[in-house]
């Protein structure tokens, strides 16, 4: 269900199931960390669903039949430093041969403005689908930086996908990149007066890594 200009809602009960568990306050870093990878293989299934495929002949025990192979050089999956990271095993569990890139972006907790400080992808980037996954997408600041820094850098075909979507971030991403499909787990209501998500998860980076 979309319910903003080039945003989809992957809407599932698996998926609604797992992110009540994953919002909730006392959920411990452990399963907040399992819940993080599950959500994200199975969006990774719905993201991937428009890859283009080739024809191959397939010689099955009794004769030579037609099969499928998806087109193109590797996937990649571009985890956003440090809470994307958590989300990128559970996309390598359906696609295991993508490759990994890395962008290093953190939030300045004043001006709320991303700074960059580490940027690591795959040669040949013109030709590569590029799946860019942060679990939050709170003002865009940092989802716009990456997939700004992934195109300077030859990227052409890109996606996004979190797990929490503010609308102020899918609209600023949306206004920067109108060509990014943007993929969430779901839509909350606003941002507060610090650029948290609400009603959210808190702070993702810290969940994941028990930081705080
Ligand atoms: C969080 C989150 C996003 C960003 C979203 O990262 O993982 O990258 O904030 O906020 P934005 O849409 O307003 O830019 P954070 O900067 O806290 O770094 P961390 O992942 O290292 O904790
Ligand atoms: N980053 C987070 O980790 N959580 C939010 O709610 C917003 C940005």
């Amino acid at each position: 269900m979309t319910q903003l200009p080039g945003l989809t809602v992957i809407d599932h009960p698996l998926i609604r199931h797992k992110m009540s568990l994953l919002r909730g306050a006392d959920t411990p870093s452990k399963l907040f960390r399992e819940l993080v990878g599950e959500i994200s293989m199975l969006m990774a299934y719905e993201v991937t669903r428009t890859l283009e495929e080739d024809w191959v002949p397939v010689r099955t025990p009794l004769e030579v039949t037609s099969g499928h192979r998806i087109r193109g050089k590797k996937l990649v999956v571009v985890p956003v430093l440090r809470a994307g990271l958590g989300m990128v095993e559970g996309v390598l569990r359906l696609i295991p041969s993508a490759r990994v890139g890395h962008v290093g972006m953190s939030r300045d907790e004043e001006s709320l403005q991303p700074i960059e400080y580490y940027f690591k992808v795959p040669a040949e980037s013109e030709v590569r689908r590029f799946v860019v996954v942060d679990p939050m997408l709170a003002t865009g600041g940092s989802a716009t930086a990456a997939v700004s820094g992934l195109k300077a850098r030859g990227a052409r075909h890109l996606s996004f996908m979190c797990l929490l979507a503010a609308p102020e971030g899918v609209r600023a991403l949306g206004a920067a990149h109108p060509d990014v499909p943007i993929f969430a787990a779901a839509l909350d209501r606003e941002l507060d007066q610090n650029g948290y998500i609400l009603p959210g998860l808190g702070d993702a980076g810290d969940r994941l890594f028990g930081t705080r």
